[in-house]
Protein backbone atom coordinates (compact mmCIF):
# COMPACT_ATOMS: atom_id res chain seq x y z
CA UNK A 1 0.00 0.00 0.00
CA UNK A 2 0.98 3.41 -0.65
CA UNK A 3 2.32 6.15 1.61
CA UNK A 4 2.65 9.89 1.98
CA UNK A 5 5.94 11.26 3.09
CA UNK A 6 5.66 14.58 4.43
CA UNK A 7 7.82 17.56 5.88
CA UNK A 8 6.20 19.45 7.67
CA UNK A 9 6.87 22.92 9.15
CA UNK A 10 6.33 24.94 5.42
CA UNK A 11 3.61 27.77 4.88
CA UNK A 12 1.84 26.94 1.68
CA UNK A 13 1.73 29.50 -1.10
CA UNK A 14 0.01 29.41 -4.51
CA UNK A 15 -3.53 28.75 -5.95
CA UNK A 16 -5.07 25.22 -6.21
CA UNK A 17 -8.31 24.28 -8.70
CA UNK A 18 -11.03 22.47 -6.87
CA UNK A 19 -12.42 19.39 -8.74
CA UNK A 20 -15.68 17.93 -9.23
CA UNK A 21 -17.53 16.52 -5.94
CA UNK A 22 -17.00 12.79 -4.99
CA UNK A 23 -20.15 12.97 -2.80
CA UNK A 24 -22.49 14.50 -5.93
CA UNK A 25 -21.17 12.33 -9.22
CA UNK A 26 -21.76 8.55 -7.19
CA UNK A 27 -25.42 8.97 -7.20
CA UNK A 28 -25.38 10.83 -10.49
CA UNK A 29 -23.42 7.99 -11.68
CA UNK A 30 -26.27 5.54 -10.13
CA UNK A 31 -28.90 7.61 -11.69
CA UNK A 32 -27.54 6.92 -15.07
CA UNK A 33 -28.81 3.59 -15.02
CA UNK A 34 -32.77 5.23 -15.22
CA UNK A 35 -32.47 5.49 -18.85
CA UNK A 36 -31.02 3.37 -21.79
CA UNK A 37 -29.89 6.08 -23.71
CA UNK A 38 -26.41 7.72 -22.89
CA UNK A 39 -25.07 10.33 -20.61
CA UNK A 40 -22.49 12.22 -20.65
CA UNK A 41 -21.22 13.93 -17.02
CA UNK A 42 -18.42 16.56 -17.13
CA UNK A 43 -16.35 17.38 -13.71
CA UNK A 44 -15.87 14.21 -13.25
CA UNK A 45 -12.73 13.53 -10.45
CA UNK A 46 -10.58 11.06 -11.03
CA UNK A 47 -10.91 9.26 -7.36
CA UNK A 48 -11.02 5.53 -6.85
CA UNK A 49 -14.51 5.30 -5.68
CA UNK A 50 -15.43 6.89 -9.11
CA UNK A 51 -13.64 3.99 -10.57
CA UNK A 52 -14.89 1.58 -8.57
CA UNK A 53 -18.48 2.84 -9.25
CA UNK A 54 -18.13 2.70 -12.88
CA UNK A 55 -17.28 -0.98 -12.23
CA UNK A 56 -20.22 -1.22 -10.56
CA UNK A 57 -22.37 -0.10 -13.56
CA UNK A 58 -20.50 -2.35 -15.81
CA UNK A 59 -21.13 -5.27 -13.96
CA UNK A 60 -24.76 -4.20 -13.79
CA UNK A 61 -24.24 -3.97 -17.98
CA UNK A 62 -23.82 -0.25 -18.89
CA UNK A 63 -21.03 0.94 -21.22
CA UNK A 64 -18.85 3.25 -19.02
CA UNK A 65 -15.52 5.45 -20.88
CA UNK A 66 -14.10 7.85 -19.40
CA UNK A 67 -12.01 10.96 -21.59
CA UNK A 68 -10.51 13.61 -19.05
CA UNK A 69 -12.96 14.46 -16.83
CA UNK A 70 -15.80 13.50 -18.94
CA UNK A 71 -17.76 9.99 -18.18
CA UNK A 72 -20.31 8.87 -20.58
CA UNK A 73 -22.60 5.83 -19.42
CA UNK A 74 -24.82 4.02 -21.32
CA UNK A 75 -26.86 1.66 -19.74
CA UNK A 76 -28.98 0.22 -22.75
CA UNK A 77 -29.83 -3.09 -21.40
CA UNK A 78 -28.98 -3.68 -17.59
CA UNK A 79 -29.51 -6.62 -14.90
CA UNK A 80 -30.80 -5.69 -11.52
CA UNK A 81 -27.94 -7.48 -9.63
CA UNK A 82 -25.39 -5.64 -6.59
CA UNK A 83 -22.50 -8.23 -5.89
CA UNK A 84 -21.81 -8.82 -2.84
CA UNK A 85 -17.84 -8.73 -3.89
CA UNK A 86 -18.02 -5.36 -5.63
CA UNK A 87 -20.99 -3.52 -2.95
CA UNK A 88 -19.33 -4.56 0.03
CA UNK A 89 -15.51 -2.50 -0.64
CA UNK A 90 -17.54 0.84 -1.07
CA UNK A 91 -20.74 1.72 1.23
CA UNK A 92 -22.09 4.95 -1.50
CA UNK A 93 -22.48 1.72 -3.92
CA UNK A 94 -26.39 1.70 -2.25
CA UNK A 95 -27.12 4.47 -3.95
CA UNK A 96 -27.67 1.98 -7.01
CA UNK A 97 -30.86 0.45 -5.66
CA UNK A 98 -33.44 3.66 -6.43
CA UNK A 99 -32.77 3.56 -9.66
CA UNK A 100 -32.62 -0.40 -10.32
CA UNK A 101 -35.78 -0.96 -8.77
CA UNK A 102 -37.74 2.28 -10.60
CA UNK A 103 -35.85 1.09 -14.16
CA UNK A 104 -36.14 -2.74 -13.38
CA UNK A 105 -38.64 -2.98 -10.82
CA UNK A 106 -36.83 -5.29 -9.29
CA UNK A 107 -33.07 -4.75 -7.71
CA UNK A 108 -30.91 -7.78 -5.53
CA UNK A 109 -28.04 -5.55 -4.39
CA UNK A 110 -25.81 -6.53 -1.45
CA UNK A 111 -26.34 -5.05 2.11
CA UNK A 112 -23.25 -2.49 2.20
CA UNK A 113 -22.36 -2.96 5.86
CA UNK A 114 -21.05 -0.70 8.43
CA UNK A 115 -17.40 0.98 7.79
CA UNK A 116 -14.93 2.62 10.33
CA UNK A 117 -17.00 5.55 11.33
CA UNK A 118 -20.21 3.58 12.14
CA UNK A 119 -22.57 1.01 11.71
CA UNK A 120 -24.74 2.82 9.04
CA UNK A 121 -27.85 1.57 8.60
CA UNK A 122 -30.40 1.69 5.48
CA UNK A 123 -33.95 1.36 7.36
CA UNK A 124 -34.71 4.91 5.68
CA UNK A 125 -33.82 4.09 2.22
CA UNK A 126 -36.08 0.51 2.96
CA UNK A 127 -38.76 2.78 4.62
CA UNK A 128 -38.91 5.36 1.83
CA UNK A 129 -38.82 2.13 -1.19
CA UNK A 130 -41.30 0.19 0.90
CA UNK A 131 -43.80 3.14 1.19
CA UNK A 132 -43.69 3.74 -2.44
CA UNK A 133 -44.66 0.53 -2.85
CA UNK A 134 -41.84 -2.08 -3.23
CA UNK A 135 -41.42 -5.32 -1.16
CA UNK A 136 -38.28 -5.73 0.33
CA UNK A 137 -36.61 -9.07 1.89
CA UNK A 138 -33.11 -9.27 3.37
CA UNK A 139 -31.88 -12.48 2.29
CA UNK A 140 -28.35 -13.95 2.53
CA UNK A 141 -27.16 -10.82 2.86
CA UNK A 142 -28.66 -9.17 0.16
CA UNK A 143 -31.60 -6.70 -0.61
CA UNK A 144 -34.48 -8.45 -2.66
CA UNK A 145 -36.70 -5.62 -3.82
CA UNK A 146 -39.59 -5.68 -6.18
CA UNK A 147 -42.37 -3.18 -7.39
CA UNK A 148 -45.12 -4.59 -9.73
CA UNK A 149 -45.81 -0.93 -9.50
CA UNK A 150 -44.11 1.89 -7.28
CA UNK A 151 -46.89 4.28 -6.60
CA UNK A 152 -46.19 8.40 -4.86
CA UNK A 153 -46.91 8.93 -1.62
CA UNK A 154 -45.95 11.07 1.19
CA UNK A 155 -42.55 9.89 2.73
CA UNK A 156 -40.95 10.82 6.31
CA UNK A 157 -37.51 10.50 5.60
CA UNK A 158 -35.52 11.84 9.36
CA UNK A 159 -33.97 9.53 11.15
CA UNK A 160 -31.93 9.41 14.36
CA UNK A 161 -29.31 11.35 13.95
CA UNK A 162 -31.77 14.00 11.05
CA UNK A 163 -31.81 13.44 6.91
CA UNK A 164 -29.93 11.08 5.21
CA UNK A 165 -28.24 11.75 2.19
CA UNK A 166 -27.95 8.49 0.09
CA UNK A 167 -31.39 7.98 1.30
CA UNK A 168 -33.50 11.08 -0.08
CA UNK A 169 -30.93 9.96 -3.59
CA UNK A 170 -32.22 6.82 -3.69
CA UNK A 171 -35.93 7.49 -2.61
CA UNK A 172 -35.45 10.69 -5.35
CA UNK A 173 -34.43 7.92 -8.08
CA UNK A 174 -36.80 5.82 -7.54
CA UNK A 175 -40.01 8.16 -7.31
CA UNK A 176 -38.91 9.92 -10.69
CA UNK A 177 -40.54 6.70 -12.70
CA UNK A 178 -43.35 5.96 -9.91
CA UNK A 179 -46.84 6.71 -11.21
CA UNK A 180 -48.46 9.93 -9.26
CA UNK A 181 -46.57 12.68 -6.72
CA UNK A 182 -44.26 11.95 -4.08
CA UNK A 183 -43.42 14.59 -1.40
CA UNK A 184 -40.59 13.46 0.49
CA UNK A 185 -40.41 15.38 4.02
CA UNK A 186 -37.23 15.62 6.14
CA UNK A 187 -35.03 15.31 2.88
CA UNK A 188 -31.16 15.91 3.23
CA UNK A 189 -30.54 19.52 2.19
CA UNK A 190 -27.47 19.55 1.21
CA UNK A 191 -25.67 20.38 -2.35
CA UNK A 192 -25.15 16.92 -3.45
CA UNK A 193 -28.79 16.72 -3.65
CA UNK A 194 -29.77 19.28 -5.25
CA UNK A 195 -27.14 18.28 -8.14
CA UNK A 196 -28.74 14.72 -8.40
CA UNK A 197 -32.19 17.07 -8.71
CA UNK A 198 -30.78 19.08 -11.40
CA UNK A 199 -29.40 15.49 -12.95
CA UNK A 200 -32.58 14.09 -13.05
CA UNK A 201 -34.56 16.99 -14.21
CA UNK A 202 -32.39 17.13 -17.33
CA UNK A 203 -33.16 13.66 -17.73
CA UNK A 204 -36.73 14.73 -17.67
CA UNK A 205 -37.90 14.05 -14.34
CA UNK A 206 -40.03 16.83 -12.55
CA UNK A 207 -38.81 17.40 -9.32
CA UNK A 208 -39.25 20.37 -7.47
CA UNK A 209 -37.70 21.72 -4.07
CA UNK A 210 -34.42 19.80 -3.53
CA UNK A 211 -31.94 22.04 -1.42
CA UNK A 212 -35.01 22.07 0.75
CA UNK A 213 -36.36 19.98 3.56
CA UNK A 214 -39.48 19.28 1.38
CA UNK A 215 -39.18 17.55 -2.35
CA UNK A 216 -41.62 17.12 -4.80
CA UNK A 217 -41.52 14.34 -7.19
CA UNK A 218 -44.39 14.20 -9.97
CA UNK A 219 -43.38 11.18 -11.56
CA UNK A 220 -42.68 10.40 -15.71
CA UNK A 221 -43.35 7.62 -17.46
CA UNK A 222 -39.54 7.61 -18.44
CA UNK A 223 -36.42 9.56 -18.77
CA UNK A 224 -33.76 10.38 -21.37
CA UNK A 225 -29.92 11.15 -21.72
CA UNK A 226 -28.67 13.76 -20.65
CA UNK A 227 -25.72 15.76 -20.16
CA UNK A 228 -24.75 17.54 -16.76
CA UNK A 229 -21.25 19.23 -14.96
CA UNK A 230 -20.87 17.82 -11.26
CA UNK A 231 -20.89 20.21 -8.87
CA UNK A 232 -17.23 21.51 -6.73
CA UNK A 233 -16.52 19.45 -3.84
CA UNK A 234 -16.95 21.31 -0.97
CA UNK A 235 -15.30 19.13 1.09
CA UNK A 236 -12.13 19.11 -1.18
CA UNK A 237 -11.94 22.80 -0.62
CA UNK A 238 -12.54 23.01 3.04
CA UNK A 239 -9.14 20.61 3.12
CA UNK A 240 -7.20 23.32 0.92
CA UNK A 241 -8.84 26.23 3.22
CA UNK A 242 -7.58 23.97 6.35
CA UNK A 243 -4.15 23.53 5.05
CA UNK A 244 -3.68 27.20 4.52
CA UNK A 245 -4.71 28.06 8.23
CA UNK A 246 -2.66 24.55 9.73
CA UNK A 247 0.48 25.85 7.79
CA UNK A 248 0.37 29.61 8.00
CA UNK A 249 0.22 30.47 4.61
CA UNK A 250 -1.97 31.60 1.74
CA UNK A 251 -3.73 29.71 -0.75
CA UNK A 252 -6.43 31.02 -3.33
CA UNK A 253 -8.55 28.62 -3.95
CA UNK A 254 -10.58 28.29 -7.54
CA UNK A 255 -13.86 26.70 -9.00
CA UNK A 256 -15.43 26.36 -5.28
CA UNK A 257 -18.49 27.69 -4.32
CA UNK A 258 -18.25 29.18 -1.43
CA UNK A 259 -21.85 29.79 -1.10
CA UNK A 260 -21.69 25.65 0.21
CA UNK A 261 -19.33 26.35 2.51
CA UNK A 262 -20.41 28.17 4.86
CA UNK A 263 -20.26 26.94 8.17
CA UNK A 264 -16.71 26.38 7.91
CA UNK A 265 -16.20 29.58 6.55
CA UNK A 266 -18.24 31.44 9.41
CA UNK A 267 -15.98 28.78 11.98
CA UNK A 268 -12.66 29.24 10.36
CA UNK A 269 -13.37 33.12 10.39
CA UNK A 270 -13.87 32.66 14.91
CA UNK A 271 -11.01 30.36 15.05
CA UNK A 272 -8.78 33.20 13.54
CA UNK A 273 -8.59 31.99 9.89
CA UNK A 274 -8.83 35.15 7.21
CA UNK A 275 -11.29 34.09 4.41
CA UNK A 276 -11.79 36.68 1.21
CA UNK A 277 -13.70 36.16 -1.91
CA UNK A 278 -11.81 37.40 -4.74
CA UNK A 279 -14.34 37.25 -7.28
CA UNK A 280 -15.38 33.69 -7.99
CA UNK A 281 -11.60 32.99 -5.99
CA UNK A 282 -11.75 32.26 -2.01
CA UNK A 283 -8.53 34.14 -0.55
CA UNK A 284 -7.79 32.18 2.58
CA UNK A 285 -4.71 32.84 5.02
CA UNK A 286 -4.14 32.67 8.58
CA UNK A 287 -4.65 35.70 11.00
CA UNK A 288 -2.34 36.98 13.54
CA UNK A 289 -3.82 34.74 16.59
CA UNK A 290 -6.00 31.31 16.28
CA UNK A 291 -8.76 31.18 18.67
CA UNK A 292 -9.92 27.69 20.27
CA UNK A 293 -13.69 27.17 19.20
CA UNK A 294 -16.45 24.75 19.77
CA UNK A 295 -17.80 22.59 16.71
CA UNK A 296 -20.47 20.62 16.54
CA UNK A 297 -21.25 18.80 12.90
CA UNK A 298 -24.92 18.85 11.38
CA UNK A 299 -27.17 18.18 8.58
CA UNK A 300 -26.43 20.69 5.79
CA UNK A 301 -26.20 23.63 5.95
CA UNK A 302 -24.85 23.16 9.55
CA UNK A 303 -20.84 21.89 9.85
CA UNK A 304 -19.96 18.95 7.99
CA UNK A 305 -19.16 15.84 9.62
CA UNK A 306 -16.82 15.46 6.43
CA UNK A 307 -15.08 18.36 7.66
CA UNK A 308 -14.60 17.40 11.48
CA UNK A 309 -11.46 15.96 11.51
CA UNK A 310 -9.48 18.38 9.82
CA UNK A 311 -10.76 21.00 11.58
CA UNK A 312 -9.47 18.95 14.47
CA UNK A 313 -6.05 18.97 13.11
CA UNK A 314 -6.38 22.90 13.24
CA UNK A 315 -7.69 23.03 17.15
CA UNK A 316 -4.40 21.02 17.89
CA UNK A 317 -2.35 23.82 16.84
CA UNK A 318 -4.49 26.69 18.74
CA UNK A 319 -3.25 27.48 21.86
CA UNK A 320 -6.46 26.95 24.81
CA UNK A 321 -9.69 24.61 24.57
CA UNK A 322 -11.56 23.11 21.87
CA UNK A 323 -14.37 20.66 21.60
CA UNK A 324 -15.85 19.32 18.84
CA UNK A 325 -19.03 17.37 19.14
CA UNK A 326 -19.90 14.92 16.63
CA UNK A 327 -23.57 14.33 15.98
CA UNK A 328 -23.99 12.17 12.65
CA UNK A 329 -21.47 9.62 12.99
CA UNK A 330 -20.83 7.88 16.02
CA UNK A 331 -17.72 6.32 15.65
CA UNK A 332 -15.62 9.17 14.14
CA UNK A 333 -12.95 9.63 15.93
CA UNK A 334 -10.78 7.53 14.57
CA UNK A 335 -8.20 10.13 14.17
CA UNK A 336 -7.45 10.86 17.43
CA UNK A 337 -5.53 8.31 18.34
CA UNK A 338 -3.19 9.08 15.26
CA UNK A 339 -3.44 12.90 15.84
CA UNK A 340 -1.77 11.73 19.52
CA UNK A 341 1.04 10.00 18.18
CA UNK A 342 1.77 13.42 16.57
CA UNK A 343 1.64 14.96 20.08
CA UNK A 344 -2.02 16.30 19.97
CA UNK A 345 -3.47 16.52 23.58
CA UNK A 346 -7.35 14.85 22.78
CA UNK A 347 -9.79 13.09 24.86
CA UNK A 348 -13.11 12.17 24.39
CA UNK A 349 -15.97 12.60 26.16
CA UNK A 350 -19.39 11.24 24.53
CA UNK A 351 -20.22 12.09 21.10
CA UNK A 352 -17.51 15.45 22.25
CA UNK A 353 -13.60 15.78 21.79
CA UNK A 354 -11.83 18.15 24.02
CA UNK A 355 -9.20 19.13 22.28
CA UNK A 356 -6.20 21.27 24.61
CA UNK A 357 -4.20 22.83 21.72
CA UNK A 358 -1.16 24.74 20.99
CA UNK A 359 1.59 22.58 21.38
CA UNK A 360 4.21 22.25 18.50
CA UNK A 361 3.37 18.85 16.47
CA UNK A 362 5.90 16.43 15.44
CA UNK A 363 6.07 13.94 12.59
CA UNK A 364 5.94 10.76 13.11
CA UNK A 365 4.82 7.63 11.27
CA UNK A 366 0.86 7.40 11.54
CA UNK A 367 -2.07 5.22 9.57
CA UNK A 368 -4.82 6.65 7.72
CA UNK A 369 -7.98 4.47 8.86
CA UNK A 370 -10.94 6.27 6.79
CA UNK A 371 -11.05 9.19 4.11
CA UNK A 372 -11.07 12.27 6.20
CA UNK A 373 -9.27 10.86 9.12
CA UNK A 374 -6.35 10.79 6.35
CA UNK A 375 -7.32 14.07 5.01
CA UNK A 376 -6.82 15.36 9.09
CA UNK A 377 -3.17 13.62 9.38
CA UNK A 378 -1.76 14.54 6.06
CA UNK A 379 -2.70 18.82 7.64
CA UNK A 380 -1.08 17.51 10.39
CA UNK A 381 1.98 16.51 8.89
CA UNK A 382 2.46 19.64 6.76
CA UNK A 383 2.06 21.53 10.10
CA UNK A 384 4.05 19.50 12.08
CA UNK A 385 8.12 19.80 12.54
CA UNK A 386 9.92 17.06 10.65
CA UNK A 387 9.12 14.19 9.08
CA UNK A 388 5.20 12.58 8.71
CA UNK A 389 4.41 8.88 7.11
CA UNK A 390 1.23 8.66 6.41
CA UNK A 391 0.28 5.21 6.03
CA UNK A 392 -2.57 3.55 4.10
CA UNK A 393 -3.37 6.37 1.92
CA UNK A 394 -6.06 4.52 -0.51
CA UNK A 395 -8.17 5.95 1.69
CA UNK A 396 -7.11 9.35 0.58
CA UNK A 397 -7.28 8.04 -2.89
CA UNK A 398 -10.61 7.52 -2.64
CA UNK A 399 -11.64 11.11 -1.92
CA UNK A 400 -8.90 13.41 -3.24
CA UNK A 401 -8.44 14.21 -6.83
CA UNK A 402 -4.22 13.66 -6.77
CA UNK A 403 -3.79 15.85 -3.40
CA UNK A 404 -0.42 15.13 -3.46
CA UNK A 405 0.18 16.89 -6.49
CA UNK A 406 -2.06 20.05 -5.24
CA UNK A 407 0.03 20.04 -2.24
CA UNK A 408 3.15 20.05 -4.42
CA UNK A 409 2.00 22.47 -6.39
CA UNK A 410 1.65 24.88 -3.48
CA UNK A 411 4.57 24.41 -1.91
CA UNK A 412 4.19 21.14 0.53
CA UNK A 413 7.53 19.04 0.49
CA UNK A 414 5.30 15.70 0.24
CA UNK A 415 6.03 12.65 -1.85
CA UNK A 416 4.12 9.64 -2.38
CA UNK A 417 6.20 6.23 -1.73
CA UNK A 418 5.02 3.37 -3.76
CA UNK A 419 4.55 -0.13 -2.47
CA UNK A 420 7.09 -2.05 -3.79
N1 LIG B 1 -28.89 6.81 8.98
C1 LIG B 1 -29.84 6.01 9.56
N2 LIG B 1 -30.61 5.23 8.74
C2 LIG B 1 -30.47 5.24 7.38
C3 LIG B 1 -29.49 6.07 6.80
C4 LIG B 1 -28.70 6.84 7.63
O1 LIG B 1 -30.01 5.98 10.77
O2 LIG B 1 -31.21 4.51 6.71
C5 LIG B 1 -28.05 7.64 9.85
C6 LIG B 1 -26.55 7.34 9.70
O3 LIG B 1 -26.17 6.25 10.50
C7 LIG B 1 -25.95 8.65 10.16
C8 LIG B 1 -26.94 9.69 9.60
O4 LIG B 1 -28.16 8.98 9.41
O5 LIG B 1 -25.95 8.71 11.54
C9 LIG B 1 -26.54 10.37 8.32
O6 LIG B 1 -26.13 9.42 7.36
P1 LIG B 1 -26.38 9.61 5.80
O7 LIG B 1 -27.33 8.56 5.35
O8 LIG B 1 -26.74 11.03 5.51
O9 LIG B 1 -24.94 9.28 5.22
P2 LIG B 1 -24.68 8.68 3.79
O10 LIG B 1 -25.71 9.19 2.87
O11 LIG B 1 -24.48 7.22 3.88
C10 LIG B 1 -23.21 10.63 2.83
C11 LIG B 1 -21.79 10.79 2.37
C12 LIG B 1 -20.84 10.77 3.57
C13 LIG B 1 -21.25 11.89 4.52
C14 LIG B 1 -22.72 11.72 4.93
C15 LIG B 1 -23.23 12.83 5.82
C16 LIG B 1 -21.76 9.85 0.15
C17 LIG B 1 -21.25 8.80 -0.78
N3 LIG B 1 -21.44 9.75 1.44
O12 LIG B 1 -23.28 9.34 3.45
O13 LIG B 1 -19.54 11.05 3.06
O14 LIG B 1 -20.44 11.87 5.67
O15 LIG B 1 -23.55 11.67 3.75
O16 LIG B 1 -23.09 14.05 5.22
O17 LIG B 1 -22.42 10.77 -0.28
C18 LIG B 1 -17.19 11.07 3.08
O18 LIG B 1 -17.24 11.64 1.97
O19 LIG B 1 -16.12 10.96 3.74
C19 LIG B 1 -18.43 10.50 3.64
C20 LIG B 1 -18.43 9.59 4.61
Amino acid sequence: MDSLLIKGGVPLHGEVQISGAKNAVLPIMAATLLTAEPCVIHRVPDLSDVKFMGKILNSLGAEVSFEGDTLTVCARRIKGHGDYELIRKMRGSICILGPLLARLRKAEVSQPGGCVIGTRPIDLHLKGLRALGAKIEIEAGYIRARAARLAGTEIFLGGRAGPTVLGTANIMTAAVLAEGVTIIESAACEPEVMDLAQFLNAMGAKIQGAGSPTITITGVKELHGAEHEVIPDRIEAATFALAAAVTGGEITIHGAKPEHLNAVIDKLREAGVKLERRGAALLVKRGSRLQPVDVTTLPYAGFPTDVQAQMMTLMCLTPGISIITERIFESRFSHVAELGRLGADISIEGPSAIVKGGKRLSGAPVMASDLRASAALVLAGLAAKGTTQVNRIYHLDRGYEKIDDKLRKLGGRIERIKET
